[in-house]
């Protein structure tokens, strides 16, 4: 029996698969789940009661949280996303974080998550799977756009290292490292703007969504 159509859109920080995520989510009509602000919320959360070295203190807070702890603006600062790439190398907080991701994953109508493990461990048998890339300094200028329009005081090259060291960390950690799942299409967004990068990814989530209706 084939089960629901679920969307996986994994990539490296600042690649636009937070924005492709939800335009999929409007284009399709699919609820989105953010992963990226799971972990964030352990890192915020463990850090604020002082257990971040601890990751039995990590994946206690992991274990424990809700859906209405992500809605925290802090969680988009750019010390949550640094916590949040420190705490998810350790595999209790992974493990304690899938059955939150699967069980919004399991809804009949349909999903879309965006993460760094959703087409290889979270929903390897999702039936749309995308990774999406961008050159390390289009990420960073991404990025450093964004920030400054939180009123985040940084530059562009503390940024560019920030993102260096996030994607050595993410794709060097032993559990789950983030990589493209074998049948995921690659998006390249560096050369489009983000409204090219949605139409994209949306005439790929169509083709896949033509296989699906048909089997
Ligand atoms: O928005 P950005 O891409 O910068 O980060 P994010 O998606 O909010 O994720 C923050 C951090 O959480 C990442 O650098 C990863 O270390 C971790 N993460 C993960 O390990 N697995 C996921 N499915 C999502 C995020």
């Amino acid at each position: 029996m084939k089960g629901p159509f679920v969307i996986a859109v994994d990539g490296p920080a600042a690649s636009g698969k937070g924005t492709i995520a939800t335009g999929l989510g409007k284009a399709f009509d699919l609820p989105v789940l953010d992963t990226g602000l799971l972990y964030r919320a352990v890192g915020v959360l463990t850090a604020r009661a002082g257990g971040l070295g601890d990751p039995e203190t990590c994946a206690a807070a992991a274990a424990t949280l809700t859906a209405d702890q992500l809605s925290d603006p802090a969680l988009r600062t750019r010390e949550a996303g640094e916590l949040a790439s420190q705490v998810a190398v350790h595999p209790h907080v992974r493990s304690a974080l899938l059955e939150f991701q699967r069980t919004f994953a399991s809804q009949e109508q349909g999903s879309v998550l965006d993460g760094r493990d959703i087409g290889t461990v979270i929903c390897p048998q999702a039936p749309a799977k995308l990774y999406v890339t961008a050159s390390p300094q289009v990420r960073a200028q991404r990025r450093w756009r964004q920030l400054k329009a939180q009123g985040e005081p940084v530059s562009l090259d503390e940024v560019l290292a920030d993102i260096h060291i996030r994607d050595a960390r993410d794709g060097g950690r032993d559990d789950a490292p983030m990589r493209p799942a074998p049948d995921a299409v690659l998006l390249d967004t560096s050369e489009m703007t983000i409204e090219q990068a949605a139409d994209a990814a949306r005439r790929i989530v169509e083709a896949a969504r033509a296989r699906w209706d048909g089997s």
